[in-house]
């Protein structure tokens, strides 16, 4: 196994251990708890929280003071997908190749569920600052992680309105546009994720600011991908950078963004992961 393989290994089951701390219910009888640990655990590439980690270890944190928030970005990206694919946004049956939330609890269940996820990653953070040392985090970490991953929700909410609305839009929609939804709907919690770790490890402003720029840069390469992916299923009237610009302009595309976050990485002291992760997602590897 590669080293990066036996890292994204190793962040993957710390994750899921904090997931499924923060979603042990002992009342079995809760529908809306059986719908959040349906649509959280033992799924997902978890990329957003082994980003999380990762930033944190680089910036010469240790990477147990970050699991709580790692959890806490996977738990928000749950409730993204649950409400993402409800009837009257995306309305896929089927999501981590099984039935949508929707489709297994029913829609009202699936929004209480997609609320309570969001609910419980602000609680998940919340408890790192009463952990003991070395996991606990300051206080004031603790805060700035609270502001950059509610910014980040609220940015990812503002990206899927702009999205529905683009959708319904009879009019051609410019790259621009289309780049400016991504930085929302898919960069904002990606980034938000690899500052958070950043902030986990107590870096200062510069590492912040590259964190933001490898979120961002390697965000836009991850949704144009994921685009390509989806390319022959899309519902009609999607609007969508490979739908404007054709297939090979795209992954042209998605590749310069991806040697951008590469290039970032590559400034960083440990970022050989970083560029690894960049390189396998664009591939999907991963
Ligand atoms: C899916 O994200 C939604 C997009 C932003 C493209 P992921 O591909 O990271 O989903 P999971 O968590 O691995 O299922
Ligand atoms: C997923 O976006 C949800 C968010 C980014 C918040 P998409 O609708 O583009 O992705 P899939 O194809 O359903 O995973
Ligand atoms: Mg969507
Ligand atoms: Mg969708």
């Amino acid at each position: 196994m590669t080293l990066f393989n036996q890292r994204m290994n190793e962040y993957r089951e710390l994750i899921e251990k904090e997931l499924e701390r923060a979603l042990h219910f002992p009342e079995t009888d809760y529908k809306v708890g059986q719908a959040m640990r349906y649509s959280t655990l033992g799924g997902g590439k978890r990329i957003r929280g082994a980003l999380t980690l990762e930033f944190c270890r680089v910036f010469g944190g240790d990477v147990k003071k970050a699991v709580c928030v790692a959890a806490a970005i996977e738990l928000i990206h749950a409730f993204s997908l649950v409400h993402d694919d409800l009837p009257c946004m995306d309305d896929d049956d089927f999501r981590r190749g099984k039935p949508s939330c929707h489709k297994e609890f029913g829609e009202a269940t699936a929004l209480l569920a997609g609320d309570a996820l969001l609910a419980t990653a602000f609680n998940t953070v919340s408890a790192a600052a009463f952990l003991p040392k070395p996991e606990g985090l300051k206080p004031q970490n603790v805060v700035s992680v609270i502001s950059t991953l509610s910014n980040a929700t609220t940015e990812m909410i503002k990206g899927q309105q702009k999205d529905m609305e683009l959708e319904k839009s009879t009019k051609t929609v410019s790259e621009e546009e289309l780049l400016a939804m991504y930085n929302r709907k898919t960069c904002a919690l990606i980034s938000g994720g690899c500052v958070c770790g950043a902030l986990c490890a107590d870096a200062p402003e510069k590492a912040l600011h590259n964190a933001r720029g490898y979120g961002f840069a390697m965000g836009l390469a991850f949704q144009i991908t994921d685009d390509l992916l989806d390319l022959k299923t899309e519902k009609a009237g999607k609007k969508t950078l490979p739908l404007l610009i054709g297939e090979k302009k795209a992954r042209e595309l998605a590749g310069e963004y991806n040697d951008t976050s590469i290039k970032i990485a590559e400034k960083l002291p440990k970022g050989d992961f970083l560029k690894e992760l960049a390189l396998s997602l664009i591939e999907r590897r991963i």
